[in-house]
Parts: C-alpha cells; structure tokens; sequence
C-alpha cells in the first residue's frame, strides 16, 4: 500500500471499519464439471497476487476458494478452462460485477454448451460464457 492511499485509508477509518464488518462474510467462488460422458476438466485460477494453481475436476467434481473483497472493489479473479474438445478463459469474479450479483455464493457450472454462472438474487443462471462455436459444433454432432 502506498503511502497516500494509507493516509486515505487512515481518514476514512471509520468507513474503513464499517466495510471490514460488512465483510466478515466471505464471498465463495465455486466451479462445478457436470461435462458429458465423464469428460474431465482442466482449471486455473489467478488473481493479481495468487495463482490458485491448476486443478483437474472429474466428473461432478467441483473447485471452490472464498476471499473477501478488497476495500477498493478492485477484486478480479480470472480463470482459463479446457476439455477435450475446447478452451476459455474469462473473468470468474469481478467486484464491479459481482458485489451485489453473487455477494456470498457465486456458482459456476461447466456444460458441454458453456460456462454457466449462478446470481444469488434471483437464484438463476444469468451469464454464460460458451465454447468457442466451431468447437460446439463438432462436439453437438456427437449427441
Ligand atoms: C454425475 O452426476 C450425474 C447426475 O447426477 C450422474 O448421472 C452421473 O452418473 C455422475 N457421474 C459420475 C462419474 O459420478
Ligand atoms: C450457491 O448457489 C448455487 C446456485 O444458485 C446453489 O445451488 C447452492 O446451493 C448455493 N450454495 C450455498 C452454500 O448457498
């Protein structure tokens, strides 16, 4: 931390209290493999400062880490996902994003179709990050 954003961070204690309580509940990332055919899963998770290293998820096996929040809602946790027929990498969790999307509990879960992410507010899948098309393709004509 630099020295002005520690005076900041000093000024704004009570703020900055407030936010530490608010955040004593932690924020769960998880990531589900219920891909076909008992494909297996390849993951890797980073974020600025921590790799969560590369985990191989069997059938219905699942990977989960939690974190709190930053106090600049800067968090950013990033993922690169593969399966025999296709890779992706996205943003798994985003402050900005996510805060108030999935503020406990954010779910993701590995189809053949995509990555389908979970909201805590209405319970339902609203992001999904697909396989590249061509590659779907391929795969679809498989079933
Ligand atoms: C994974 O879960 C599905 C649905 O419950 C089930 O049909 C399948 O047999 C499971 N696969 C393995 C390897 O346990
Ligand atoms: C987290 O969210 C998923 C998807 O909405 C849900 O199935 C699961 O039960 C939740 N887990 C907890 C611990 O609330």
């Amino acid at each position: 931390m630099g020295i002005q954003a520690l005076l900041f961070a000093l000024l704004f204690s009570p703020f900055l209290l407030t936010n530490t309580v608010n955040g004593i509940s932690k924020t769960t990332v998880s990531i589900f493999n219920i891909l076909p055919d008992e494909l297996k899963l390849t993951i890797h998770c980073k974020s600025k400062n921590d790799d969560l290293g590369i985990h191989e998820l069997r059938s219905n096996e699942s990977f989960a880490w939690s974190f709190r929040d930053n106090f600049f809602d800067t968090t950013l946790f990033f993922c690169g996902f593969s399966w025999r027929d296709a890779s992706l990498s996205f943003d798994i969790y985003k402050a900005t994003r996510d805060r108030f999307r999935c503020p406990l509990n954010c779910t993701w879960v590995a189809n053949y179709d995509g990555v389908y992410g979970y909201s805590e507010n209405d319970g339902g899948d609203d992001i999904i990050f697909r396989w590249p098309k061509n590659l779907h393709q391929i795969h679809m004509l498989n079933y």
